[in-house]
């Protein structure tokens, strides 16, 4: 792909009404249990990033139908429970972590072989974590050194069902684990220590899977019971609180700010960021908040917030805000104070080394950062304090790209980012929708 470098100017007071795309994590999980159903699931609101388009791609690859009708409106007719046919090309999850380790799930019970890769970012991610449980099932896995893509799974031919306890809070590992036990004869039951997003287990009962979740002694411990036929379902998709986080701290950042992000998920489980915002002092409020599709839904209002704070945030909330921690540094920086995160040791294996990412690029604008192995803490610098004026390197990764973007915003200099093309991952529509409330993004090309 060619690279789009580009630039954030310090601008305006940012106003109006924001509407970001579709929840990547729902869209990913609509198009994988929607091929594992038997008959037609119809999708509104699906996001059109590339990440979610690739997993699109690899459903027709195993056999399911996948139709675009335009403007989010999919439509998805599955080949059931253990029916998934043997694609004859490699299949290519982009820059996708979720996308690769929930279909790697869902065929490796499935008597069939397929190969997998991606970029450079996801071929440089560990599969381990993924494949050591599914080799339980009787799935067998042949990669590069470390466990990384390019990598062939041969599907179990007789799977059995299996008890697994997941090492680390991994919402991904938890889902390619449900989804592998579809497949297997009997129960397998999944254990998490700390609760990560359960779009999979709000879904797989939805579709009418047995699926029970109990608070046990060791942690969540989820049961499904194997070889259900799963119904298929009409799913709303709603809007993603992870991309609704750029414009709503724009909205903090910027002198002078009101920013409306309307129907945004309040799911426990993915909602850490606003509750720590809100705890720093942001000037942000939940307005007509309702249960929509089973979910917590608000429109999330964000205002010019001069007065936050850095605070330690609890290490507990982490899986529930595991992606914003990159926009949150940026916050961070324009706070008084510290704003120590800790145990946060997956950010290290995400797109990109994100800790080491933000910490270079913030210091290249000024900003003090320490890091440690799980953890990083920002020292705030107050609002209009920031000098900005730098190149940063996005390493593939979209979440670093827009939160360089957002810190650009409300710097004393502008600030720049080598590419910009992997925003188109999550969030296709963000230069748009930025600029429409006020910012004052250029691609350094034009
Ligand atoms: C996701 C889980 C998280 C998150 C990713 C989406 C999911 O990854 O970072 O963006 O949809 O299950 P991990 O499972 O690696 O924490």
């Amino acid at each position: 792909m060619t690279a789009i470098p580009m630039t954030s100017f310090p601008c305006d007071p940012l106003k109006g009404v924001a509407e970001v795309p579709g929840d990547k994590s729902i869209s990913h999980r609509s198009l994988i249990l929607g091929a594992m159903a038997v008959g037609e699931t119809r999708i509104t609101g699906l996001l059109e990033g590339e990440d979610v388009l690739d997993t699109a791609r690899a459903m027709r690859a195993f056999g399911a139908e996948v139709i675009d009708h335009g403007d989010g409106s999919w439509s998805v007719h599955g080949v059931g429970v253990g029916g998934f046919a043997e694609p004859d090309q490699v299949i290519n999850c982009g820059n996708s972590g979720t996308g690769v380790r929930l279909i790697m799930g869902a065929m490796a019970t499935c008597p069939i072989t397929a190969t997998f890769t991606g970029d450079a970012s996801l071929n440089g991610r560990p599969m381990a974590r993924v494949t050591d449980p599914l080799a339980l099932f009787g799935t067998q896995a042949i990669g590069r050194d470390g466990g990384r893509l390019p990598m062939t799974i041969v599907g179990a031919h007789d799977p059995v069902p299996v008890r697994y306890e997941v090492p680390m809070p991994s919402a991904q590992v938890k889902s390619a684990v449900l989804l592998a036990g579809l497949n297997a004869p009997g129960k397998t039951v999944v254990i998490e220590r700390e609760a990560t997003r359960d779009h999979t287990e709000r879904m797989l009962a939805g579709f009418g899977a047995e699926i029970t979740v109990e608070d046990g002694e060791s942690g969540r411990v989820i049961t499904l019971t194997g070889r259900p036929e799963l119904r298929p379902l009409d799913i709303a998709v709603p809007r993603d609180p992870s991309s609704a986080a750029f414009p709503v701290c724009a909205a903090l950042l910027v002198p002078g700010s009101d920013v409306l992000v309307p129907g945004i998920g309040l799911n426990p489980t993915r909602a850490g960021l606003f509750t720590t915002l809100r705890e720093m002092g942001a000037d942000l409020t939940y307005e007509n908040e309702r249960t929509e599709g089973g979910e917590p839904v608000a429109d999330l209002r964000a205002r010019f917030s001069p007065d936050m704070v850095g605070i330690e945030v609890p290490p507990a909330r982490a899986a529930s805000m595991i992606d914003e921690y990159p926009v949150l540094s940026v916050v961070a920086a324009y706070a008084t104070g510290v704003t120590m995160m800790a145990g946060v040791k997956e950010l290290r294996v995400k797109e990109s080394d994100r800790i080491a990412a933000m910490a270079d690029g913030l210091r290249a604008c000024g900003v003090s950062v320490e890091d440690g192995d799980d953890w990083w803490s920002v020292t705030g610098m107050g609002p209009g304090n920031v000098p900005g004026g730098a190149t940063c390197a996005s390493h593939l990764d979209h979440r670093i790209a827009m939160a360089f973007m957002i810190l650009g915003m409300a710097a004393q200099k502008p600030v720049s980012l080598d590419d910009g093309s992997p925003i188109a991952t999550s969030f296709p529509v963000f230069e748009p929708l930025m600029a429409g409330l006020g910012a004052q993004l250029r691609r350094n090309n034009r």
